[in-house]
């Protein structure tokens, strides 16, 4: 039975079996020392001369490799104990040593937090990267974010439901990740930018009160607070008006800080919920830090911004375009005479943004559940009436089933842990991200296809140097 190095404080005298990586070796004379580690942390194992044989093993190991250690849990002497370390109290005395796997040295120290190190040899060798305590910690606090959020939303009666990742393209604003089609020559799927449509038609289909941990997927230029593919909480509630959806956001992210944030403060109850227009004048921007001391990262000023336009003047594309996206309902217009291109400036959207500390965390809307109006407003963003049935008409369709009003919100998990992590950066608080160019240095990609792959997709790369 393996013994964890956090358990071995509470088994003075008796004999463990622990195992893990050699994070450091010290050779004191005739003494050897190892520090031992496993993902719960760290002990000091000794290897005295009174077994030269294990002695001798032990002088063959070096950082990172793997080894199981036999020995008996003893009481460090007074002056050596260690008050740093959550196992300094005790040593483990090794009767044994089996070597699992050696290792080669590694390319950098993953002992340190990593912030001395180039980021692209990071993510190259990511695996050793993630051996830090620093990034294990954030795994581990994105893992209880995401668990306590299912927990909270299940207590409230939500239903976590997977949405198809090969799908078709939807108005998010950005542009899209594609799969060709073998099946379907000159085709293609669409990853999703998010779940909006389906989560609207999982309302249609009655399930009242939908969640989902959700993957999307954004081909827009990276930045610190940007990944090429993400994850959303992503949310829709029917029979809710605007208030029901920020209240529940409210709760959760209140309860959520309060129970595994307990040494941050918020610093406003409730989330004050602030008109755009008046933010905008008064910050100049629609993502204010509201914070009492910006420089405090266990401060979170969230908000709420409530009261966008519906549609802004693209100029480079010369038309109105939807602020959020074109399933918005508008506020209080009367549909025959208001909703026109010609009073797009005026109209106002039943759609709020969520912030915290200066980010964009959230953002959602109260959808516009009529056929005739959705219609119109795709209309005025400029799709031509063939082109809303071609790429619209399975929802318009549905709406015409007995579809109940309906709204929702998704916020940003990645932006969320980073800011509650402490870290100045989504890659921080992701297993596996991609560099600011969109390429994940591990695994290489993106990567080319072959001559065979190419042609069973009906592709034809413009670039085919370097393809086997
Ligand atoms: P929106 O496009 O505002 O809304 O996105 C919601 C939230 O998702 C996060 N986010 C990102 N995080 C990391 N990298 C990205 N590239 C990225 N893009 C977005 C942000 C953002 O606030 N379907 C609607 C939601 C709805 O209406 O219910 C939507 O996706 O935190």
């Amino acid at each position: 039975m393996r013994t964890l190095t956090k358990d071995t404080i509470n088994k003075i005298g008796e004999t463990v079996i622990l195992m893990g990586w050699v994070g450091g070796r010290r050779d004191h004379g005739k003494l050897i020392f190892i520090d031992l580690r496993d993902r719960w942390g760290m002990v000091q194992i000794v290897l005295s001369p009174k077994n030269q044989e294990l002695l001798k093993l032990a002088d063959k190991l070096r950082s990172e490799w793997v080894v199981k250690i036999e020995g008996v849990v003893k009481e460090r002497p007074e002056g050596m104990k260690n008050p740093e370390l959550a196992t300094g109290n005790i040593e483990v005395e090794a009767t044994g040593l089996e070597i699992l796997a050696e290792a080669k040295t590694p390319p950098f120290d993953v002992a340190s937090d990593g912030r001395e190190i180039g980021e692209d040899n990071r993510l190259k060798y990511r695996y050793l990267d993630l051996r830090r305590p620093r990034l294990l910690k954030n795994l581990s606090v994105r893992d209880k974010i995401i668990s306590f959020i299912r927990d909270y939303l299940h207590k409230k009666d939500f239903i976590e439901v997977e949405t198809p990742i090969l799908t078709k393209s939807t108005p998010e604003g950005a542009r899209d990740y594609v799969v060709p089609s073998r099946l379907h020559a000159g085709k293609f799927y669409a990853l999703p930018q998010s779940p909006q449509q389906y989560k609207q038609l999982l309302m249609v289909a009655g399930l009242e009160r939908y969640f989902q941990i959700a993957r999307c997927f954004r081909d827009e230029d990276t930045r610190g607070d940007r990944q090429p593919e993400f994850t959303q909480l992503d949310i829709e509630m029917s029979f809710a008006e605007e208030k029901d959806i920020l209240d529940l956001v409210e709760n959760l992210f209140t309860e959520l800080a309060r129970t595994l944030f307990p040494e941050k403060h918020i610093t406003e109850m409730p989330f004050p919920r602030l008109p755009y227009k008046e933010v905008m004048e008064k910050y100049g921007t629609d993502k204010p830090d509201l914070r009492k001391n910006k420089e405090n990262k266990d401060e979170l000023a969230f908000a709420f911004i409530v009261d966008f336009p519906m549609f802004e003047w693209k100029e480079e594309e010369k038309r109105w375009d939807a602020v959020h996206h074109p399933f918005t309902k508008i506020r209080s217009a009367d549909w025959r005479t208001e909703i026109k291109k010609e009073n797009a400036k005026n109209l106002m959207a039943h759609q709020y943004d969520f912030v915290l500390n200066g980010y964009e965390i959230g953002g959602g809307s109260i959808r516009e559940h009529s056929p005739e109006i959705l219609e119109k407003v795709f209309e005025i963003i400029g799709n031509k009436k063939e082109d809303i049935r071609r790429q619209f008409g399975h929802i318009l369709e549905a709406f015409e089933y007995g579809v109940p009003p309906h709204g929702g919100i998704a916020p940003g998990i990645d932006r969320i842990c980073m800011i509650l992590a402490g870290e100045p950066n989504i890659r921080e608080v992701i297993a596996f991200p991609k560099t600011g160019d969109g390429r994940d240095l591990m695994m290489d990609s993106p990567a080319e296809l072959t001559k065979e792959q190419l042609k069973e997709l009906h592709i034809k790369a413009e670039k085919e140097k370097n393809v086997n």
